[in-house]
């Protein structure tokens, strides 16, 4: 955490001309790798084909009130179905790379036991035509959609679900290894911890700190043992990553109340992340945190040097970043009785998406270079970065999203300002490819580059498709 930084003394940024989109990309290497990214719940649909057996998200959404409108992954994107298409469409864009997850479900139904010939099928073709095209395949192992079986087994919080993703790891690797290089085992360990253990708000919906923390040990072992394996598998060498959600937390003030609350965010965000991973240990101030909530992390010997197998590289999504108080606001409650002092957000006089969240280029440049001194050695890529604005289509379904290529010009800016302060930072994925399931906000909130018509399952790239298809190939062309 770098409390010096301070985007509070940073004015609200006027909306972006349109000359200010051109040119975002300088000062970007030739080799930068550019990318799009989905995942596989999100656009698959296809939930009942080929084998798949259940995953949590497929349970949680048929629980009244979890998901707005009652939305589900059924049919989603239809993507199963209209692969080709769809790889074609990321061909057309221009990209490097296209970084999708595999369905655990799909591939090991249930969770255990032999793969599942049908389900890994499909992402052999997907492999295969994506090389086809000249576009790099980066996986994602585990994408949040846990199977059914293992959920009611324990869960993450149960020590044995990293064992079986280990396994899962593997028989992927087994599959795909000969023409895949980029692995990636979890997707924002973060979200699955606390938004599916603590708050509840992500399957499987439960609401149980103690338990979250469990989650958090389990799902950094399984990323561990699953490490050791794919290394020890992989026909040819790989490049092996995880990916986090992080943004930078700012404090309020310089009063220590604010900057302890900043302290806790960030420890509990990033660093119980990033520590195990880069240096093999849990951070003391956020175990110290933990055991006054009556939390701990389960370690046992060993787990620690697996968790600590070196990484080729970093995967960081980034959205937003956010400035923490300790200090209630009159007439505010007082801190909480579980032992958690108080803490909240401090909400910015800033533009937002339509998440509402705060639109701050600069915290992804504080970010990077951050992680670039704190975690020294390790290549940076942005694995996500987007916008959900409330898009109207024409007739034609074509969007003129004038905001959404803002957003991406303005943070393609923060990266290469980011490397120009020395951090190591080598690629960038546009979230999303296309329109899709966005969890427990359905199908209400588009983050695409590509406008998804649900009711015919017609894609339409969107302005910010092509301004990112014209940026990418102008900074090739520079630099050539
Ligand atoms: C990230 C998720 C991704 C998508 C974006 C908006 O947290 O990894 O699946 O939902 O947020």
């Amino acid at each position: 955490m770098d409390a010096t930084t301070d985007i509070r003394s940073t004015p609200a940024p006027a909306p972006t001309p349109a000359t200010a989109l051109a040119g975002a990309a300088d000062g970007l290497p030739a080799d930068f790798l550019w990318g799009v990214a989905t995942s596989s719940y999100q656009i698959e649909g296809a939930v009942q084909e080929d084998g798949r057996t259940p995953s949590i998200w497929d349970t949680f959404c048929r629980v009244p009130g979890a998901v707005v409108d009652g939305d589900n992954g059924d049919i989603a994107c239809d993507h199963y179905h209209r692969m080709p298409e769809d790889v074609a469409m990321i061909a057309d864009l221009g990209v490097d790379a296209y970084r999708f997850s595999v369905a655990w479900p799909r591939v090991q139904p249930g969770g255990r036991g032999p793969a599942n010939a049908r389900g890994l099928a499909f992402y052999d073709r997907l492999v295969d035509q994506l090389l086809d095209k000249g576009v790099l395949p980066w996986i994602t192992l585990y994408h949040w959609d846990l199977p059914q079986e293992l959920e009611d087994a324990g869960g993450w919080p149960e020590r044995d679900t990293a064992h079986r993703f280990a396994d899962y790891s593997e028989l992927v690797m087994d599959a795909l290894g000969d023409r895949v290089r980029h692995w990636t085992t979890l997707n924002e360990p973060w979200c699955s911890a606390m938004l599916g253990y603590d708050q509840g708000h992500h399957a499987p919906g439960r609401k149980h700190f103690p338990d979250a923390m469990k989650a958090v040990h389990h799902l950094l072992l399984g990323h561990g043992l699953a490490a050791q394996r794919l290394r020890a598998a992989a026909p040819q060498p790989i490049q092996l990553g995880i990916t986090l959600n992080m943004g930078n937390s700012y404090p309020a003030s310089d009063h220590p109340a604010d900057v302890d609350a900043a302290r806790r965010a960030d420890g509990l965000g990033a660093r119980i992340y990033l520590d195990p991973l880069v240096h093999g240990r849990y951070p003391a101030d956020v175990v110290a945190d933990l055991a006054r909530r009556g939390a701990e992390l389960p370690v046992q010997d060993g787990d620690l040097e697996a968790i600590a197998t070196p990484l080729d590289l970093l995967g960081v999504n980034y959205y937003s970043s956010h400035v923490f108080s300790g200090l209630p606001e009159d007439g505010e409650a007082a801190p909480a009785a579980d032992g958690e002092p108080f803490s909240r957000l401090v909400k910015q006089d800033l533009p937002v998406t339509a998440m509402g969240w705060d639109i701050i280029p600069r915290g992804l440049t504080d970010l990077l270079t951050r992680l670039g001194r704190d975690y020294p050695g390790l290549p940076l890529y942005i694995t996500e970065n987007g916008a959900a604005f409330d898009d109207t289509a024409d007739a034609d379904g074509s969007v003129q999203d004038d905001d959404r290529t803002a957003y991406f010009a303005d943070h393609i800016r923060a990266v290469a300002a980011a490397r120009t302060a020395g951090a190591d930072v080598r690629g960038y994925f546009a979230w999303s490819l296309m329109d899709n399931f966005e969890w427990a906000f359905g199908y209400d909130k588009r983050f695409g580059l590509v406008r998804v018509d649900y009711d015919t399952q017609r894609r339409t790239p969107k302005q910010s498709a092509l301004w990112f298809r014209d940026t990418i190939r102008e900074s090739r062309t520079r630099q050539s």
